[in-house]
């Protein structure tokens, strides 16, 4: 069945990078004001709020953080919940917002992603990045995320045949929208012989080939269909979403070049859509590392199993391409705030469709889909959204 009356009527992000001086909650605070007060929506509007922040225990020794981060958002006193699925913590926390309003609890809801983790060494970020693997089996004995996308990556490459050249050219496509983008961390293009340079994180992928480590933060407004015109003649509909797990432990699963979490997200999206993949002009997908995009491409229909690298290579994954894929820059390029980057998707997705993201809009923005997955793929959301007038 298709979502009935869950709009976006505003949506915001902070600049993504090492933003030193700035903190958690000034961060979110700066989203949330871009993303209501700037944006026409007065802040006595909001009912409740949804937040996604992944791990600021280790990483800022903060925990409890809804309330702490309504207190400086100007957002004091309502109901407000902090959602947590690793990577994929900001697309829960806006599950969960549009459960709320199709409920017919809410009117008007926030969703916020945000995360610090510049503030400690890279190997603190590494160890506070584990804990959303298994720790009995992978993490505790030294299994990193790089490590994981790694081994994915090499089965890709023996099944399929893809390269490391391919991987190198998501980043370069990644860097070159990513250099339009003011908000992204990464405002520079990069060459394919850059991309290639051998600084090896865990072979088969390169620096080039990982997201980075980064600050920000995003919020999104959630309206019905009674209130959403109220605040915007360009609401966007959400018109499906779909959720899944799968197994924790990688020894769980039977194959590695492909997540099934995103391939049953995706297929639940698009039945409560009543779309396919052929329907979605762009998508914003989870590019944590360069084969993560290639295999989410698949994963989400847009590609036969095997054929993600060869629609990069073609272009036809470019911002002017047949099927645009991170056209602002993606995780790669423009950052990976944990907490934040779900959110973030969703706001993107949303600024494409209504034609507000100048250097880099997509020509063709009726109906455009985001992908957030969390761990080694264990979590994953599939949001599908569409112009109210497309
Ligand atoms: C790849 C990684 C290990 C690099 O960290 P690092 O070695 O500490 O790198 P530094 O912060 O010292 O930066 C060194 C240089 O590389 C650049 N850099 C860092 N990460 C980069 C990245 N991912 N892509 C491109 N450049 C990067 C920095 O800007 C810096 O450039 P400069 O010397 O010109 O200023 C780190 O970014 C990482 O762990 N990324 C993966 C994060 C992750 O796993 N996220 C969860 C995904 S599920």
């Amino acid at each position: 069945m298709p979502l009935k009356k869950t709009f976006i009527v505003s949506g915001a992000q902070t600049k993504f990078g090492a933003l030193e001086g700035v903190t958690f909650r000034e961060m979110l605070a700066e989203a949330v004001d871009k993303a209501t007060i700037q944006a026409g929506v007065p802040k006595k509007e909001i009912q409740a709020v949804f937040l996604g922040t992944f791990n600021p225990e280790m990483l800022i020794h903060q925990g409890h953080t809804a309330p702490l981060l309504l207190d400086y958002a100007g957002l004091r006193g309502l109901p407000a919940t902090r959602h947590e699925a690793a990577c994929a913590s900001g697309a829960v926390a806006l599950r969960a917002g549009i459960m709320a309003i199709e409920s017919g609890l809410y009117d008007t809801v926030l969703v916020g992603g945000v995360e610090k983790m510049t503030s400690v060494s890279t190997n603190k970020v590494t160890e506070a990045l584990a804990a959303a693997a298994d720790d009995e089996f992978e993490s505790g004995v030294g299994l990193t995320f790089p490590g994981v996308f790694a081994l994915a990556a090499v089965a890709h490459m023996n099944r399929y045949g893809t390269t490391q050249e391919d991987m190198a050219l998501v980043a370069v496509k990644a860097h070159k929208n990513a250099a339009s983008n003011p908000l992204a961390q990464f405002q520079k293009e990069i060459t394919l012989e850059k991309a290639m340079t051998p600084k090896f994180v865990a072979w088969p992928l390169k620096l080039f080939d990982c997201s980075p480590i980064s600050d920000g933060a995003a919020a999104l407004v959630l309206s019905s269909d009674k209130k959403a015109k109220q605040y915007t003649d360009t609401p966007v509909k959400i018109v499906g979403s779909g959720q899944a797990s799968a197994s924790m432990n990688l020894s769980g699963r039977s194959d590695l070049t492909s997540f099934e979490a995103s391939v049953a997200a995706s297929r639940s999206a698009y039945k409560m859509a009543n779309l396919t993949p052929k329907d979605i002009d762009f998508a914003v997908v989870h590019d944590c590392f360069t084969i993560a995009e290639i295999i989410a491409t698949e994963d989400i229909g847009f590609f036969k199993p095997g054929e993600g690298a060869k629609a990069v290579r073609e272009g036809i994954t470019a911002k002017d391409g047949a099927k645009p894929i991170n056209p602002t820059g993606g995780l790669k390029a423009v950052g990976h705030p944990v907490g934040a980057t779900g959110v973030k998707q969703a706001v993107e997705v949303y600024k494409e469709l209504i034609g507000a993201a100048g250097a880099n809009q997509v020509p063709k923005h009726n109906i455009g889909l985001m992908h957030n997955f969390g761990g080694t793929g264990a979590t994953c959301v599939v949001n599908i959204m569409r112009r109210a007038d497309a």
